[in-house]
């Protein structure tokens, strides 16, 4: 606590009408609020929701939209005070929504890298590439401690080892706030909390756990992170033992705010009120006195508007619960340096030259190379050697799509190369080290050609959230960020079954049709979680564990010719199909070089 900013945020406060202040209260998403209306209803931010992007999805549109926000929070007179909103979006593994952005790998395959340091200059390069776009906060770290594999977020875990995950939180947010400076952009820890613990996976399930288990699990990893000087927290849609945590006064204020003594600003997710209670003015009131401060509404945010209104005048929100909340929110804007910092287009990073850079992307091919997990190695097949005649095969081979996950470009992700631009999908890194490489996605020529040595890249196919559920198909997934028009029912899991040898026998067959020429099989597993692979790694000689490597795939040719060497280390449990641990939680072969 600054006293020098606790001066400015009571003269601030001081001077707001109601209206202004439950307006900074109020996040409304790109598509369902203007300039005009983030003026003239006080609006406090905006956010983009995943794939949510302006213009051509280039930095300079972003630009232009958040300066065209920024301009219209700060007019004065007529009633208006020159608050600037800030900006929050999902660059969860880079400024994955925009196009061009260097894609670091998914939180799973960072988490296998053993590196806090990584993480720190990972955090650090985000943070570039977000003000590129002239957006000031993103809604990352996520200190999910993932528990169950079924779970559509496994991804978005570091591990399912809650000190694994404190390490990087802390690490993660250093990297990104670091000095609240022009370089550096506000984190948001989530989501409080539990959402790694729901029962069977089930995305925005409920948390069965004792409080002893949700403290040494769930919670112990954000403590490093707030000591770090998080300014934001997103509350969870999971409920704790049957209780909504967008609804929790105990979980929102009396353990993080009392006693962890959090005060920056906890921000609800999408429409996250809305399961505390089936009546709008209800869910208002119970998550306000719960202790939301800042309320992601997407596109329902004048009728939260008129609710909190109501809900105030009427006595049912007391005054001393808004002013807290609006004192959180101009603290962290405060903090963050906002009101000193010119508007976007004029600022030091808009429209950097570094986004997308050279520099940046080796710092991500880095990651992959410390990311790769080496499960199964058999009769040293690797590395291999780059005169080898390699065929490479499998559906995950030449998709940059596919390699980044979801959460990338679109919110459930793309298959093919197209709209990842920039980088390298595991196929092109193999060409550029071994020219002499031919790509046969479907193996449809085994005769053709003889072959030393085969690449077979397979996996799952992206996914987001409650999408990437694997349960029963008649359970619906919640609907989430799920863009409007995305009708219900397509909101459908996954899949019912980890074995992927049910959800994708093309895969097995592919290695065994190779393996049956008496080519030795190496196989990369490009996958959000561990999945359970018996078969394949039984027809393989080698298997690796590639997670989701993002834009940079060519660190996974760097490894597998032995570049650099395998280092990785399992951040879960692999199961196998007994259902018994196949490889536990630290398992990484090396290949000695
Ligand atoms: C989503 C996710 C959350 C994300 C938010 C904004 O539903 O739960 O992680 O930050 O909405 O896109």
């Amino acid at each position: 606590m600054d006293p020098a900013i606790e001066t400015q945020v009571e003269a601030w406060l001081s001077r707001m009408s109601l209206a202004q202040k439950v307006g900074q209260m109020t996040q409304g998403e790109r598509q369902h609020i203007t300039p005009e209306q983030v003026r003239d209803f006080h609006i406090g931010s905006v956010l983009s929701g995943g794939g949510s992007a302006p213009g051509e999805n280039r930095p300079a549109d972003w630009v232009a939209m958040n300066d065209a926000y920024w301009a219209a929070s700060v007019e004065s007179g007529d009633g208006l005070l020159p608050i600037p909103l800030l900006y929050g979006i999902d660059a969860i593994h880079g400024n994955n929504n925009v196009l061009g952005a260097t894609v670091f790998p998914h939180n799973i395959g960072l988490g296998a890298a053993r590196d806090p340091d990584l993480i720190r200059r990972i955090a650090a390069v985000t943070a570039k590439e977000i003000l590129a776009t002239g957006v000031e906060w993103t809604f990352a770290p996520t200190l999910a401690v993932a528990r169950d594999m079924r779970w559509g977020r496994v991804y978005e875990s570091y591990s399912s080892d809650p000190d694994l995950v404190a390490s990087y939180g802390r690490a993660f947010v250093e990297g990104l706030q670091g000095s609240l400076g022009d370089g550096d952009v506000v984190a948001c820890l989530k989501h409080w909390v539990g959402d790694g613990a729901t029962t069977d996976g089930i995305d925005q399930g409920d948390a069965a756990i004792s409080e002893e288990d949700l403290r040494r699990l769930h919670i112990a990893p954000y403590l490093p992170a707030l000591e770090a000087g998080a300014l934001t927290v997103m509350a969870s849609y999971n409920s704790w033992n049957g209780v909504k945590c967008h609804g929790h006064t105990r979980l929102l204020t009396e353990i993080l705010k009392d006693e962890l003594g959090f005060q920056g600003l906890v921000v609800s997710d999408w429409n996250g009120i809305d399961q505390v209670h089936e009546d709008p003015l209800e869910a208002v009131v119970q998550s306000v006195n719960a202790g939301i401060d800042l309320f992601m509404v997407p596109d329902t945010w004048q009728r939260f508007i008129h609710d909190l209104t109501a809900a105030v005048e009427a006595g049912r929100v007391p005054m001393a619960r808004i002013d807290d909340a609006v004192r959180r929110i101009l603290r962290v804007k405060l903090a963050y340096g906002l009101f000193d910092r010119p508007r976007p287009a004029e600022r030091t990073w808009s429209n950097s030259a570094s986004y997308g850079s050279a520099e940046h992307r080796a710092l991500a091919r880095e990651a992959v190379q410390k990311s790769l997990v080496l499960l199964d190695h058999r009769e040293d097949v690797l590395p291999l050697s780059k005169g080898a005649r390699i065929l490479v095969a499998g559906r995950n081979a030449d998709n940059r799509g596919h390699q980044c996950g979801g959460f990338t470009v679109a919110w459930q992700g793309s298959s093919g190369n197209a709209l990842i631009e920039g980088g390298t999908s595991i196929w092109e890194g193999i060409q550029q080290l071994a020219p002499g490489a031919v790509l046969d996605v479907d193996a449809s020529d085994l005769d053709g050609a003889s072959y030393d040595v085969a690449v077979v890249v397979i996996g799952e196919s992206p996914y987001a959230e409650g999408m990437g559920d694997i349960r029963p198909a008649d359970k619906k997934v919640a609907r989430g960020s799920a863009p409007a028009d995305l009708p219900k029912a397509d909101l459908v899991p996954y899949a019912q079954t980890l074995q992927h040898r049910i959800n994708r026998p093309e895969d097995l067959a592919l290695i065994e049709r190779i393996a049956a020429r008496g080519i030795p099989v190496v196989t990369v597993f490009v996958s959000g979680r561990p999945v359970i692979t018996d078969a394949e790694i039984a027809a393989s000689q080698a298997f690796v564990a590639a997670w989701l490597p993002g834009s940079e795939g060519g660190g996974v040719a760097d490894v597998l010719f032995g570049e650099v060497p395998f280092r990785g280390r399992l951040g879960f449990d692999w199961a196998g199909v007994d259902g018994k641990t196949r490889f536990t939680l630290g398992h990484g072969l090396s290949t000695g070089n």
